[in-house]
């Protein structure tokens, strides 16, 4: 009975999807879609798999570099300015007139141009004696958006971190919320492409080099895969696919990316499903490995050189994660060896005390069973103050490390002496 009536269920709401909707397929470079819900704008970037309209629904198309439009049967590619309004009529057709007439519509933009790299006249903390950059988007509905703010070492080119905004409705925002304020930085002096001018370790020079010393048989670096790729290890196609990806690529250890880092990973996007944070990702020092076989007291930088270029694998990757949640407190630095050459890792040059099992999400999550197993990539956390005593570019502020450290202290022993007495 349950399950005869489940079926019609079924059928109806299936009959219903295709009989009273459009379909707007998307391709990447993904388009921006900003649409009325009541009383406010809201812009967003569409999923992989499109959006659907109900009749009568109207809804605007955006992309910065010039957007393209196919329609099957119609005007088979139309390319329109930067925006495009678009209509789901009664006969299940949408409509862009004068040209657009179809069943279905695909959307894309022109290039990849939209994120752009800005200047920020902002200084991110502790990043003063390097460039502080922007990539985002300047938009007709909403202004400006950032998707990265970048600490950046312009003489040797090199990422101190990258600052993002780490929640999985990211992808929108609401008109008139100053979604654009949360990184600390603003759209200063447009920079061209710093690639147009210099060189930069691409991948696949990187792949050669590092497959010719794997096939020299006294090194020890052929017993370990390493990769040259984003620190940003996450779904993000438009950064990979984007004009910036080599900002982003360092040396890793493959072992630790795919395992402990992703786990990592997998959790905090767990968590920001619902918890938003800012989270700043950066590494640390230079890792070395033993020189070869049958001279093991001798150390020496594991880096992959090419004819003109040489990368060194950092020894930590970190990434410093705080709660923008309101009555969350909540902040740590997650750090990584990225190398398998480590003795016995452990945490002693950063904190003393490992704290990720103080943080309830992390300490239940897969990523807290495995962390400390070495072969996996032994991870840990430490307190931010802690890491910044450390690391002289870490954006941690110095005034608040002179001002409040105390204050965070405190807090956090207040907090102990609540749970022990209750005043
Ligand atoms: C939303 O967009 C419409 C059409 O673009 C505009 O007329 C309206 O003023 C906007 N509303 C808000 C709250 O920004
Ligand atoms: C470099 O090598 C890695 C690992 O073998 C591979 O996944 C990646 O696709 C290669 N990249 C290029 C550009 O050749
Ligand atoms: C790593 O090497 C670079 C370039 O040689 C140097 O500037 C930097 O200070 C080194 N980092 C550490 C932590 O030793």
């Amino acid at each position: 009975m349950f399950k005869d009536n489940f079926g019609i269920l079924v059928l109806i709401a299936l009959g219903c999807g295709f009989s009273q909707s459009c379909e707007v397929d998307v391709r990447y470079p993904y388009p921006l879609f900003s649409k009325q819900f009541g009383s406010k704008n809201i812009t967003f970037r569409a999923k992989k798999s499109g959006i659907r309209l109900s009749i009568g629904e109207s809804i605007k198309i955006y992309c910065g570099s010039g957007l393209n439009l196919e329609a099957p049967y119609y005007s088979s590619s139309y390319n329109v300015q930067q925006t495009a309004f678009i209509t789901c009529n009664k006969d299940n057709r949408i409509e862009k007139l004068p040209d657009i007439y179809g069943e279905t519509l695909t959307a894309y933009c022109k290039s990849t141009s939209g994120p752009q790299l800005y200047e920020s006249q902002k200084k991110l903390p502790n990043c003063d004696g390097y460039m502080n950059y922007v990539i985002g988007e300047k938009t007709p509905f909403m202004g400006t958006t950032t998707k990265f703010a970048l600490c950046y070492d312009i003489e040797s080119f090199t990422l101190k971190y990258a600052n993002y905004i780490a929640y999985q409705k990211h992808d929108m925002w609401i008109s008139h919320e100053g979604h654009s304020n949360e990184l600390s930085a603003d759209f200063g002096q447009k920079v061209d492409n710093l690639d147009n001018y210099f060189h930069f370790m691409s991948q696949s020079s990187f792949n050669n080099s590092r497959d010719q010393m794997q096939n020299l048989d006294e090194t020890f670096f052929k017993d370990f895969q390493f990769d040259f790729d984003s620190i940003l290890q996450d779904d993000l196609d438009e950064t990979k696919k984007s004009d910036f990806a080599y900002i982003f690529n360092i040396m890793w250890w493959r072992t630790l990316r795919q395992n402990n880092w992703r786990f990592f990973l997998d959790a905090l996007k767990k968590r920001t499903k619902s918890e938003k944070y800012l989270v700043y990702i950066g590494s640390y020092g230079n890792a070395t490995m033993p020189a070869r076989k049958g001279a093991t007291d001798l150390l020496v930088d594991l880096s992959v050189r090419s004819s003109n270029l040489v990368v060194t694998a950092p020894t930590y990757i970190w990434s410093y994660v705080k709660s923008l949640t309101t009555d969350n407190e909540e902040e740590f630095v997650v750090i990584a060896h990225n190398s398998p050459y480590v003795v016995a890792p452990d945490h002693s040059e950063f904190c003393t005390n490992d704290i990720c099992d103080e943080i309830a999400w992390l300490k239940e999550s897969q990523f807290g069973h495995l962390r400390r197993i070495p072969t996996f990539g032994y991870t840990f956390c430490c307190r931010a103050e802690d890491v910044a005593k450390v690391i002289n570019y870490f954006p941690y502020a110095k005034e608040k490390m002179e001002t409040t450290t105390g204050a965070a202290t405190d807090i956090q022993t207040s907090k102990n002496i609540e749970d022990d007495n209750p005043v």
